[in-house]
């Protein structure tokens, strides 16, 4: 907030916001965002659901009455979500996302060469040699961490296939999720699914082979984005921009929308 109104009268400026929440927060939850944002200089505040946002931010038709699905790999949490009719229509909100996978690779790298990692050296091998499938050209990497027993640095070469083991049960939960969504969701609206694919937005759903492994995994075409990871934020600034045509999306409007 700070950076966006940098060159504004700081008195008199209350800008108006609108944030993104997972999907399927409590209102306790709500209200402790509404208030960190005020607190943070807002004059309105609109909170929206991050699938949503996502749609909104890629242009999907989200008050047309088809079905689609967004799934939202993010740092904490992965967000599983159906929309149609401008409205979220069944969510699924997992602590299974980027951080979890870091979390993995420390644990699997502690008990496998009890060495312990520090968690930015687990996020930069996973961005560099982690996959979520078998890949034709194997890689590796030299990653450095506190020996276990000597207490001293060491280092040990670590290949793409032990990041897939182990971060192999997250993903294979994460997929295991999404099945239950799409078993919970009406026949027709799957039929859209189906017919239209799925959507794979968030920084951690650029994994390598993430949405290949979920093509195979569930038999239905998967569309990673082009910049997944902003998708959720340009869908909040074009509600910003059009909020009358987003109002009934928005799922927290205590806030008086100003006059048309
Ligand atoms: N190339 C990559 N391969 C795998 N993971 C990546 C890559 N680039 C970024 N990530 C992961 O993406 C995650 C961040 O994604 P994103 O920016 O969508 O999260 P966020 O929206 O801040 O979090 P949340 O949605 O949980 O609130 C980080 O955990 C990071 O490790
Ligand atoms: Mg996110």
């Amino acid at each position: 907030m700070r950076k966006a109104t940098l060159n504004m009268p700081k008195k008199f400026f209350r800008p108006r916001v609108v944030i993104g929440v997972p999907s399927g927060i409590t209102n306790v939850e709500r209200r402790a965002v509404r208030d960190a944002v005020k607190n943070a200089g807002a004059g309105e505040v609109h909170i929206i659901e991050e699938p949503m946002a996502a749609a909104i931010g890629i242009r999907l038709p989200v008050h047309d009455p088809v079905g689609n699905m967004i799934i939202d790999m993010g740092g904490g949490t992965t967000d599983i979500a159906v929309i149609s009719l401008g409205g979220v229509v069944i969510a699924k909100n997992l602590h299974i996302a980027g951080e979890k996978l870091n979390q993995d690779i420390i644990s699997y790298v502690r008990d496998e060469f009890k060495i312990l990692l520090g968690e930015r050296t687990a996020e930069e091998v996973k961005v560099a040699i982690g996959t979520a499938q078998k890949i034709s050209e194997p890689m590796e990497a030299a990653i450095r961490g506190r020996d276990l027993v000597t207490g001293l640095p060491r280092e040990v070469i670590i290949t793409d296939a032990d990041i897939r083991e182990a971060i192999h049960d997250s993903i294979m939960q994460l997929v295991d999720a999404i099945k239950e969504v799409l078993e919970s969701t009406p026949p027709e609206v799957v039929s859209d699914i189906m017919h239209r694919g799925i959507v794979l937005v968030g920084g951690a759903a650029q994994l390598l082979g993430m949405r290949d492994l979920l093509e195979r995994e569930l038999k239905i075409p998967i569309h990673l984005v082009d910049e997944p990871y902003t998708a959720v934020v340009r869908g909040t600034g074009i509600v910003l921009e059009n909020l009358h045509n987003y109002r009934d999306i928005l799922i927290d409007n205590e806030d008086e929308l100003p006059p048309r």
